[in-house]
């Protein structure tokens, strides 16, 4: 008779992947959560070994990766394809699957069918939607799949059009109050834990504080219990526009330009490549060659 647990593979974590309760567990020790975006295996490995909780697979994608000028265009299966490039690399992170705009909005079926997508075909450990109000009952649907699902409040990307713009969220006494019943709808709907996106410091700690689950800020202040940066941002790759929330700790662009254009000076000058960057042939198998040429 098997001892085998009945477990479906998508509720057992690989050998080595951070539990996901232990983020809540972080949440009550006071231990700050670190949650960075990547879209890559490179990345992910980066991030793997600087000992990030949370890699991001956000619909960012579609701006700092493809060339959008906004979250709307990319597709599940796109999110799907990184997605799965990250998690081959991410051994120790928990991997949230962003879901895009249009994939989970029609109903709670469509939400449980692309989450599983996400999990079943991209590898993601859990999945995020943005949104509050009807998204709940989608945060609910995916929970009661046995999939975690994080939540997303404040500036929404998607309903950024919705919303006025990419602005603040939760500025006035009426906002702040409605981001608060909306992030504890989240956590009773399921969520194990909100992003709290360009929300006053002292709004976000206010939720920090009435919520079990961990908040994670991007924009927020200090006082949330993480902390999440987009991959780009933080290390000076996207050229468009950046909020003010961004802090940048690299400008990579700069350094990755500086290194073409020296490559690109030494094909034309001819100083590349070096003897010490090509293949070489004895001596006597170049004489046969050159034999076989001239015969
Ligand atoms: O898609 C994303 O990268 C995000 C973060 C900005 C939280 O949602």
């Amino acid at each position: 008779m098997s001892t085998r647990p009945r477990t479906p593979a998508a509720a057992t974590p690989a050998p080595g992947k951070l539990p996901l309760p232990e983020l809540a567990e972080m949440k009550r020790r006071g231990d700050r959560i670190v949650m960075i975006t990547a879209y890559d295996a490179p990345a992910a490995r980066i991030a793997d070994e600087a000992g990030v909780e949370l890699i991001l697979v956000g619909d960012t994608a579609a701006m700092v990766m493809l060339g959008h000028t906004s979250t709307l265009p990319v597709t599940l299966d796109e999110m799907i394809f990184l997605t799965r490039a990250v998690t081959r690399a991410a051994r120790r992170p928990l991997v949230v699957g962003d879901l895009p705009f249009g994939t989970y909005e029609v109903s709670d079926e469509q939400a449980v069918g692309s989450a599983i997508r996400m999990v079943k075909e991209g590898g993601a450990d859990v999945v995020k939607l943005e949104g509050a109000g009807r998204m709940v009952s989608r945060v609910r649907a995916i929970a009661d799949s046995n999939i975690g699902v994080m939540g997303h409040v404040g500036l929404t990307p998607q309903s950024a059009t919705k919303l006025g713009g990419f602005k603040a969220q939760g500025r006035t006494a009426t906002a702040a109050k409605r981001l608060l019943d909306d992030a504890l709808a989240l956590q009773e709907a399921g969520a194990f834990a909100v992003v709290l996106e360009a929300v006053p410091a002292a709004v976000a700690s206010r939720v920090t504080q009435a919520l079990e689950v961990p908040t994670i800020g991007i924009g927020a202040g200090a006082g949330t219990n993480g902390q999440v940066l987009v991959w780009h941002d933080m290390l000076g790759m996207y050229e468009g526009p950046t909020p003010r929330f961004v802090k940048r700790y690299a400008d990579l662009s700069e350094t990755i330009g500086d290194a073409v254009a020296r490559y690109a000076a030494e094909v034309r000058a001819g100083t590349f490549p070096e003897d010490e960057h090509t293949y070489r042939i004895t001596a006597e198998e170049l004489a046969a060659f050159e034999a076989a040429l001239e015969s």
